[in-house]
């Protein structure tokens, strides 16, 4: 063999892949369980700009097979310098400690590499995608719905609002735009996360087409300002293209009042888009399904697996109740999809329905994790974590010189320490250095929010290895820093 040829064997050499992969599996394993037990810390915090300087290596040219050396690197280098997502002090951002029975789906999908824009590209990977498509519609309450999975809530607002703006429009604004068009909003919480905003910049409306609703103390949209909002927008001449509810809203997990506002919606033709990237996991349990009673009235959905489905990222679900809304935010008409046999066909290309073109394979993973725990299971994870949000938010509220924004709705936590009688900058700039102390030292992950001016510490309780005795040490913790500092 010429020396190009043996460089590509080597390169996909099947036993290198089985070597290699299971001293990946093997380091994988004893990081996954020293995490679990809480060892070492959550963060092993160094200041970007510092890390920068040991990534400047010169671009290797020479292929040296160096399987040890890779291991030693991404040990010392890759996974000791991550964010310990399975440590129980890990309580930052609504990311999922993910299964891992998942991650290995994402190694099947990575090997596999089923492209997905066409049926032809991803035979199973379509239909994987279909059947989990069909489970959480399911748990939704639809069943003639469709969507697709996308790379992120994000991008799945999108899809759903540019289908809102499609279905709803007087012309056909896909292929026309909306130079001539009516102009148009959004109306949405004052909390709704940020991808809304994004979403209108993206379509051409501008962030200022969404109009922010006022939400009530619990964080909730307030129905009567949503009346407002509706009433000066139609005074205004502005064309709504949807009302955006969040279950589980980014700042404090509060869920808008999903019966209320739909029950508007339908009372005004309006189309409504429930956001429950973060929340609609509560679908699952059957203690806290409860709190999305209304979402079967919305005309899309949009739900994250790397959220409280416990997937590593990245998978979202956007469903439409609708099978034809499935089609609408691509596309000026999908009707010719469905008009006979041959086109029936093109039905199962998903790219017509997506941003993506060629697109990961990231339904197995839902499947597997349905296939292997039922509902029964990810359900547990789901309650395990709002019982400790609720459990946490009582600690604060027994314990001296703390104070609780709201109680929780879902299993974010947001509260502030107050040390003696401070003016709010000071008061702020204190939750500010507590969590910057806290994070650098590396004890646990938490992150901050602003809301109406007031800086508040934010915990999600994800993990399903955090324990009473580590909320009782965050407290301990912050009241001993709050010390230190006097
Ligand atoms: C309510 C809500 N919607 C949408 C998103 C965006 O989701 P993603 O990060 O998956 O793009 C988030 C992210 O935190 C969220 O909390």
């Amino acid at each position: 063999m010429n020396k190009t040829k043996t460089l590509i064997a080597d390169m996909f050499d099947p036993e290198q892949f089985q070597v290699i992969g299971h001293h990946l599996i093997d380091l994988l394993t004893n990081q996954l369980s020293d995490q679990i037990a809480g060892n070492a810390s959550v963060f092993n915090w160094r200041a970007p700009a510092l890390e920068d300087i040991n990534w400047q290596q010169p671009l290797p040219i020479t292929a040296t097979f160096d399987a040890k050396q890779l291991i030693d690197k991404l040990q010392t280098q890759v996974l000791s310098n991550n964010l310990a997502i399975h440590h129980p002090h890990n309580l930052g951002h609504q990311v999922a400690t993910p299964l891992p029975i998942a991650a290995l789906c994402d190694l099947v999908a990575s090997l596999t590499n089923q492209a997905m824009a066409v049926y032809e590209t991803g035979p199973s990977a379509t239909m994987l995608e279909r059947q989990v498509i069909r489970w959480l519609s399911t748990l939704i309450g639809w069943e003639q719905s469709e969507g697709v999975l996308t790379s992120g809530g994000a991008q799945a607002n999108l899809t759903a609002l540019l289908a809102a703006r499609q279905h709803t429009a007087q012309s056909n604004v896909w292929k026309d735009g909306i130079a001539d068009h009516q102009r148009m909003c959004i109306l949405a919480s004052e909390y709704a996360h940020y991808s809304v905003a994004r979403a209108a910049g993206i379509m051409g409306l501008g962030t200022n087409a969404v109009i922010k609703v006022a939400a009530d103390r619990e964080g909730r949209m307030d129905i009567h300002a949503l009346e407002m909002a509706y009433e000066e927008a139609i005074a205004n001449r502005l064309h709504i293209i949807a009302v955006v509810a969040t279950a589980g809203c980014t700042p404090t997990g509060s869920i808008d009042p999903l019966m209320e506002i739909g029950d508007f919606c339908q009372l005004h033709d309006l189309w409504l888009h429930v956001d429950g990237a973060h929340g609609a996991s509560a679908l699952l349990s059957e203690q806290h399904r409860e709190s999305l009673k209304g979402i079967e009235l919305a005309d899309s959905v949009v739900w994250d697996g790397h959220k409280l489905l416990y997937m590593p990222a990245t998978v979202s679900a956007v469903i439409f109740r609708e099978r034809k809304n499935a089609y609408a935010a691509f596309a000026q008409d999908a009707s010719y999809l469905f008009q006979g046999n041959t086109h029936e066909e093109e039905a199962y290309n998903i790219s017509y329905r997506t941003l993506e073109c060629t697109k990961r394979m990231m339904g197995l993973k839902l499947w597997v994790a349905f296939s292997l725990y039922g509902v029964e299971g990810l359900a547990a994870l789901v309650d395990h974590a709002f019982l400790n949000a609720a459990i946490f938010a009582e600690k604060l509220q027994d314990a001296a010189d703390f104070e609780l924004l709201i109680k929780p709705q879902t299993n974010i936590v947001c509260f502030r320490h107050q040390p003696s009688i401070l003016e709010l900058e000071a008061l702020n700039q204190h939750q500010v250095k507590l969590r910057k102390d806290i994070v650098e030292s590396g004890a646990f992950h938490l992150t901050q929010v602003e809301i109406h001016g007031e800086i508040w510490l934010r915990t999600t309780l994800m993990n399903p290895f955090t324990e009473s005795k580590h909320m009782d040490s965050l407290i301990d913790l912050i009241s001993a820093l709050s010390s230190q500092a006097k």
